[in-house]
């Protein structure tokens, strides 16, 4: 994939304009905020919730749901691990564009790999990302079962679904961790804003 690059075929160059002058004429600091955890556990659904709350403030945002990209540039990625890895990167970087154009980013994707979110990570700094963990159960996130996917799942109907025959690795490092089935969905969204402007 990198093989025009390392061929020195390709010469990345700076912009003049800086990310933080484009941020500085928003009134924000460009970032990330990254929603992970199963189907189903209202990562959507807090990410557009969050991003109104922020709109409320005035705050330039972008929300990059895993289901909206797959309807578009990610559509050719099915759903196995290199896939999925394919699946984060994409939206990472595509992230990273958006926070170098001044926004707050809001990425809601199963993203269940360890390794995947590091590398995500990896392309921001420090204070630019920020993790939250929407660790709603899986029992709880198969009750619910808003698109009828973990009863496909279970029937054989969708394959390598993940928490019924793919895995899902749980975040040790989650700047917030949010359970949806413990509260309700303004509270959880007004103490995200909270921790958002306190990280
Ligand atoms: S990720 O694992 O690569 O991060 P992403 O968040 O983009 O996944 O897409 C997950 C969405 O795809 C789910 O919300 C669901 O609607 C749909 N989907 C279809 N098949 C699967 C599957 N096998 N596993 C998980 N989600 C699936």
């Amino acid at each position: 994939m990198n093989d025009l690059s390392q061929a020195g075929f390709i010469h990345p160059f700076a912009l003049t304009v800086q990310p933080w002058q484009r941020a500085a004429l928003k009134g924000q600091r460009g970032r990330c905020i990254w929603l992970t955890g199963y189907s189903g556990a209202g990562k959507s659904t807090l990410a557009v919730h969050l991003e109104m709350a922020l709109l409320s403030r005035s705050q330039h945002t972008f929300v990059l749901d895993g289901d909206n990209l797959r309807a578009g540039l990610c559509q050719d990625l099915g759903m196995g691990p290199e896939e999925r890895r394919e699946n984060i990167r994409r939206m990472a970087e595509v992230a990273r564009l958006m926070v170098d154009a001044g926004l707050i980013v809001i990425v809601a994707a199963i993203s269940p790999f360890e390794a995947d979110r590091q590398a995500a990570r990896a392309l921001f700094a420090e204070h630019e990302f920020f993790l939250v963990h929407v660790s709603t159960s899986l029992k709880e996130c198969a009750r619910r079962d808003p698109k009828g996917l973990y009863r496909a799942a279970r029937e054989g109907r969708v394959r390598q679904f993940t928490g019924v025959d793919s895995p899902y690795e749980a975040p040790a490092g989650a700047d917030f961790v949010i359970d949806t089935a413990a509260l309700p969905l303004e509270q959880a969204t007004s103490r995200l804003v909270a921790a958002l402007q306190a990280g």
